[in-house]
């Protein structure tokens, strides 16, 4: 380990809260493209992109020089005051989306957050403060945040119940049960919150059956359908949004992650009759859409447009998955589940965490879930190369982990 790493290491154990656990043993100091550069010099391949925000890879240029730009005229204003980057981005947004209107915010969890509230209080202007209808339906498994809400929201204990008391108003179902689904609905619902797939985890799809079968019980029963797209937004999934995937508009749907590009940013996407929920001085932020953020991200998302890139994740994704599936030899892996360049390789062996090991050791950065899955969520700028790289760096370390595995059995 170079000296410098260590130091860093050093005061991190000393003055930073960790709530993640032992860290990789590496400090990047600089990216280009989809490689990322150590303390000591060393080149990764990152094949996680910082959880699926690097979508454009490290050191865009037309992203850097968007962020240098702003940085130099105005980097943070009150939204007291009207903001260029902010309305540009806005308008980016809804050309390119069902939504009408947006409202920017500084992460996924509180643009959740946002979604929730503007539920609540458009059924509350519109049957009146005592209505009933405040509860949400959420999916188990799913992933939504770590604000004592979206963590409620969250269809995982573990994320939640330390937190108790939670958040009232909330009930779970599993993924792509319809008739689980329509038995939750009574008339205290005003929402159903779905990942158009589940991220988190492991990459588990909904189905196009279900997404309108949900999209039907909200128009019939008078219930907005909101989407979590902080993950499968912006390209990801083959599609610009998870939405168009699976072939509905929900009423709102919320991003995060891609969309600045790397600088933090959350935003709540609303359309039709629901954009009218909230009203001056019902909601709010100091930071959200700020101009730095909102330059940002309307650089990353125009590029990401112009270059149609959710065909190349399309493309990318099914290679991978393909070249995994013809490993030969392939007893290690129990299935590949994919939409897109989200990606997860379920290993028949629980050593998932080993593997990700092994593939650190080779200088490719991924991540992993439970026991046995790797979650491989690249930048959308990939090229079919890299997908061969991976899978032969892939099949070294399944190889090298199954000699031990099976010894230790
Ligand atoms: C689907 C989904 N929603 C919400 C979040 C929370 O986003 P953030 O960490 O920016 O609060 C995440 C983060 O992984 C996510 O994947």
């Amino acid at each position: 380990m170079d000296k410098k790493l260590e130091q860093i290491i050093e005061l991190d154990k000393k003055y930073y809260l960790n709530t993640f656990g032992a860290r990789t043993p590496v400090c990047f100091e600089r990216g280009e493209g989809i490689y990322l550069y150590d303390t000591a010099g060393e080149r990764y391949t990152d094949f996680f992109a910082g959880i699926a925000v690097n979508a454009l890879g490290h050191g865009n240029p037309v992203v850097v020089n968007a962020i240098k730009e702003q940085a130099e005229k105005l980097i943070h204003c009150s939204n007291l005051y009207y903001n260029e980057p902010q309305a540009k981005l806005a308008e980016l947004i809804c050309e390119n989306s069902c939504a009408d209107k947006v409202f920017f915010a500084n992460s996924g969890a509180e643009a959740n957050e946002g979604a929730m509230k503007l539920a609540r209080i458009y059924y509350k202007k519109k049957y009146g403060k005592d209505t009933k209808k405040n509860t949400f339906i959420c999916l188990n498994k799913s992933f939504h945040g770590r604000t004592i809400t979206t963590a409620t929201a969250t269809g995982q204990d573990k994320y939640k119940l330390p937190y108790a008391p939670l958040t009232p108003g909330f009930k779970h179902v599993d993924i792509n049960d319809i008739a689980q689904l329509e038995n939750a609905v009574d008339e205290t619902v005003c929402g159903i919150i779905l990942e158009p797939v589940q991220g988190e985890s492991g990459v588990y799809p909904l189905t196009q059956e279900y997404a309108k079968r949900a999209r039907e019980l909200c128009d019939e029963k008078d219930m907005l359908l909101i989407f979590d797209e902080v993950q499968t937004g912006i390209g990801r999934t083959g599609r610009l949004f998870g939405y168009e995937y699976l072939g509905i508009e929900p009423d709102i749907f919320t991003l995060a992650k891609a969309l600045g590009g790397g600088v933090p940013i959350g935003c709540l996407c609303a359309k039709g009759d629901v954009t009218r929920g909230f009203d001056p001085g019902d909601h709010g932020t100091t930071f959200g859409g700020n101009p730095l953020a909102c330059a940002a991200g309307y650089a990353s998302l125009k590029t990401i447009i112009d270059q149609r890139l959710w065909e190349n994740a399309e493309k990318m994704g099914n290679i991978i998955t393909n070249n995994i599936y013809g490993i030969y030899d392939n007893s290690a892996v129990r299935e590949v589940r994919h939409a897109g360049l989200m990606v997860a390789i379920e290993l028949s062996i629980p050593y998932a965490a080993e593997v990700k090991k092994e593939l650190f050791e080779q200088k490719f950065l991924v991540g992993s879930v439970g026991d046995s899955i790797l979650r491989v969520l690249p930048p959308l700028i990939i090229t079919e190369q890299d997908c061969w790289d991976f899978r032969n760096a892939f099949k070294l370390a399944v190889r090298k982990v199954s000699t031990y595995a099976y010894k230790k059995d």
